[in-house]
């Protein structure tokens, strides 16, 4: 049996975690394991590598994927379909392992649709992959996005001022709920609910009352105002590779209007790709590890068109069919119970 082995989309910790796990595996089973350069794009460009013992060998603690990444679809190439059957029935190819977020996965689900073997493999930082209770790289981000809070306190605090921090998380405010719930944060802000500046202003208020002179926002890149109270609309909207807006820039907007209104000194920090790379955290490793692992014996054991998840504390699968076109948002549970603390 040959597999190919691809990272596609935003890069995230944990990556060479997974790629190590299938070789070894693939080791074990005999199954031939070549690495697919740049995603979905390196079956166009034929750029393949076989993959071994001994270079996969020093790469779990390592950020980043070793194969490369793009955001490139098949099916917005002219004649993509055909391309991608033709490349890969060339290449020899019995299945191909999909480590790719929830755009990736959707490639890997019609590309299955085409009668081409796939196993997929959720990755993302954002942690909004329907199906998997958590996803490699969302606990290093978290890890992240807390230690630029712990840092941000600290000045906060000398500087009498407010502080904003924007993380990533596209439409999920995974990473803002977790990392403001671990790093004491004021407040802060997702795009499941619907905030309000005035709401935020009050609670800065009433801190100052307490005595509080200083606090930290922390705001989801996607995260919303109601036009009324923020008009962003002037901001460029700028696409990626999928179609998908680019985001970003939220917390500078919320800065300058909550300076404005209530007088406070307020500054800005856009924490961005810092959150994507460097060291992945254990959690991430282990994950990361146990879905590389788990991922191979489906590809062995001809479990196609299926993904490798976890629920609870086990690993599993999933049709790729019943993740894709959804989207796991925050549990609002336990953004009722944090509210607790963001006041
Ligand atoms: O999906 C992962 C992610 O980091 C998002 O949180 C973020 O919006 C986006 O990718 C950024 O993408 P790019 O690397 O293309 O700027």
């Amino acid at each position: 049996m040959k597999i190919g082995i691809l990272t596609s989309g935003g890069d995230c910790p944990g990556l060479n975690a997974v790629i190590r796990a299938i070789v070894r595996k693939c080791d074990q089973l005999g199954v031939e394991a070549f690495g697919i350069m740049n995603g979905w794009k390196g079956i166009f460009d034929e750029s393949y590598k076989p993959l071994n013992l001994n270079n996969i060998a020093g790469i779990i603690n390592k950020g980043g994927t070793i194969l490369g990444t793009a955001r490139f679809s098949p099916f917005q190439e002219k004649n993509g379909e055909e391309t991608l059957v033709h490349k890969i029935s060339k290449e020899g190819f019995d299945c191909i392992i999909a480590i790719g977020g929830e755009g990736s996965l959707h490639i890997a689900h019609k590309a299955q649709e085409l009668g081409i073997n796939v196993v997929g493999v959720p990755k993302t930082i954002d942690n909004d992959i329907w199906g998997t209770d958590y996803t490699f790289g969302f606990d290093t981000a978290v890890g992240i996005a807390t230690e630029a809070i712990d840092r941000l306190h600290s000045t906060a605090e000398s500087h009498h001022r407010i502080m904003i921090l924007e993380v990533m998380g596209r439409h999920a405010g995974w990473i803002a709920l977790y990392s403001g719930i671990a790093g004491g944060a004021d407040v802060v802000i997702i795009p499941e609910v619907k905030s309000k500046i005035s709401d935020v202003i009050e609670i800065l208020k009433s801190r100052y009352k307490r005595g509080k002179i200083f606090s930290i926002i922390v705001i989801a890149e996607g995260a919303t105002f109601s036009k009324e109270e923020l008009d962003t609309s002037k901001k460029q909207s700028h696409f990626d590779d999928f179609g998908r807006e680019r985001l970003g820039g939220i917390g500078n907007f919320l800065a300058e209007e909550v300076e404005r209104i209530t007088g406070f000194e307020t500054r800005a920090t856009i924490l961005g790709h810092v959150q994507r790379g460097g060291v992945p955290s254990a959690f991430d490793r282990i994950l990361g590890t146990r879905l590389g692992i788990y991922s191979a014996e489906m590809a062995a054991e001809k479990k196609f068109g299926r993904m490798a998840v976890l629920k609870g504390d086990k690993v599993t699968d999933i049709p790729i069919s019943d993740s894709v076109g959804k989207l796991k948002t925050v549990d609002m549970e336990m953004y009722e119970i944090a509210q607790v603390f963001f006041k």
